[in-house]
Formats: structure tokens, C-alpha cells, sequence
């Protein structure tokens, strides 16, 4: 993990963790959504070519019970890269999710390494918004496009559940994400009552 972060993180890291301890701030996290009209062919098209010749062959697939190492190792790596509270996942409930069809988790292969996924599910009353709920890139992939790899495949899977509308969280200084998910075509959401679809994990 350590060398992944500078003293000076590191230093952030602990200090932050050790003020969540005392302080509550459901503010701490925006809202973001992104409804489904907005992502044009055009537009998918354009964020494809900007990101595959960075990362070649990526190979997303569905994960099983088999991948829950995988699937912890990247969490750990990638979440220990940002300065957000660090909410481990047990064994236990990563099983419960993969057996629960509620949820999907997709995960990218690159050079047969798992180093990327996502969790994500369908909700609202009418079953038509998609949340991801985490999404993680090993820090020795990120800001090479296999994020951006993701999210296009999350996209598509959305779509085809006839989902209308995207949503998901960012913390409130994670620029890196922030940045991602606009790029993305997320938007904030200040509408405080579409907020209760949202969880984490
Ligand atoms: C946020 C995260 C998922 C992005 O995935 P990624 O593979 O690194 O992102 P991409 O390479 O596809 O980047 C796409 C765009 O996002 C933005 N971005 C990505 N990393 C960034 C960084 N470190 N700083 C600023 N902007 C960044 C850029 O706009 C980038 O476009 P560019 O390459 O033209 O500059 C990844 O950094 C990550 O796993 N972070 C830790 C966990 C986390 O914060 N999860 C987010 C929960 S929503």
C-alpha cells in the first residue's frame, strides 16, 4: 500500500480517518446523476477513442464467487489511494452481494490481472435507476482510460435493464473521481428527495 502514497498522503489519510471517527457529515458525499438520453452513440463513441490505445484488451466480465480476492485486493488498493474513509468490505457480505441478483459486480482484466470493478444495481419504484454503488481501479491502472473502460460497460449493461437515469456519490474532496464522473457526463443532483436510492456499502 505504502508505495502507492507519499508520506505527506499517507499523513492526510490517518488525520481523516481519525476525524470520522467524531464527526458525522452526511454532506461529506454529492450526489450525482447522469439520465440515460444524455449518453448519445456520438458521445460513447468519442470517450472510446480518447481512452483504447491507453489500455489495450481490457476484458470486463461479470464476477463470481471466485473472484472475491480479486475483488477485495482492488478495493483495498484503490481506496487506500484516495483520502476517503476507509469502509472495509468483509469476505461475508461480498459473497452476499454476489449471490444476490440484485447485484452486479463487473470486473476488468487487464494482461490477466483483475485490476478494476464495479458494484452495481437497479432501484427506484419503478425499477428504472441505475447506482453504482463503488467503482475501484487498482492504482497502477488509474488515469489510463480502464475507469473510463468501466463506466462505458456499465453504460451498456444499464441500458439494457431499461434503466432511465445513472446515480452514484462522490466524496466530497475526491477531485480525481469528481473529475472522472463528469467526464463521465454525471451531474450534480440537488434534488434531495431522489437522493434515498443511494447507499453505500
Ligand atoms: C476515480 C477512478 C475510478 C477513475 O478511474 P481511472 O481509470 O483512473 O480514470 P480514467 O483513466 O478513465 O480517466 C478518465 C478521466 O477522469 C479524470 N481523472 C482520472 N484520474 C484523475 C486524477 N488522478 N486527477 C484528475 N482527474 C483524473 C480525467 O478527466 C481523465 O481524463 P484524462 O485522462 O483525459 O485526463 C480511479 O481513479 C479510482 O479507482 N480511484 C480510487 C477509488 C475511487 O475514488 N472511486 C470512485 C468512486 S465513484
Amino acid at each position: 500500500m505504502k508505495k502507492y502514497m507519499s508520506s505527506k498522503k499517507s499523513f492526510k489519510l490517518k488525520i481523516r480517518k481519525l476525524l470520522n471517527k467524531f464527526i458525522k457529515t452526511p454532506e461529506e458525499y454529492i450526489q450525482m446523476k447522469l439520465p440515460v438520453v444524455k449518453i448519445t452513440k456520438r458521445f460513447e463513441e468519442t470517450l472510446r477513442n480518447k481512452v483504447e490505445h491507453n489500455v489495450l484488451g481490457a476484458e470486463i466480465r461479470e464476477a463470481n464467487s471466485e473472484d472475491v480476492e480479486s475483488i477485495l485486493n482492488v478495493y483495498d488498493q484503490a481506496w487506500h489511494s484516495t483520502t476517503m474513509p476507509f469502509v472495509p468490505i468483509t469476505r461475508k457480505r461480498l459473497l452476499s452481494l454476489l449471490k444476490n441478483s440484485a447485484h452486479i459486480i463487473l470486473i476488468a482484466k487487464v494482461d490477466e490481472i483483475d485490476s478494476a470493478f464495479a458494484i452495481i444495481y437497479v432501484t427506484g419504484d419503478d425499477k428504472d435507476i441505475g447506482v453504482i454503488g463503488i467503482l475501484a481501479v487498482d492504482p497502477e491502472f488509474q488515469h489510463r482510460g480502464l475507469g473510463t473502460i468501466l463506466g462505458i460497460a456499465i453504460w451498456d449493461y444499464f441500458i439494457k435493464m431499461g434503466v432511465k437515469e445513472l446515480r452514484c456519490r462522490v466524496y466530497f474532496d475526491n477531485t480525481a473521481s469528481y473529475t472522472f464522473l463528469r467526464r463521465l457526463g454525471f451531474e450534480e443532483d440537488h434534488e434531495k428527495e431522489t437522493h434515498k436510492y443511494v447507499y453505500a456499502f
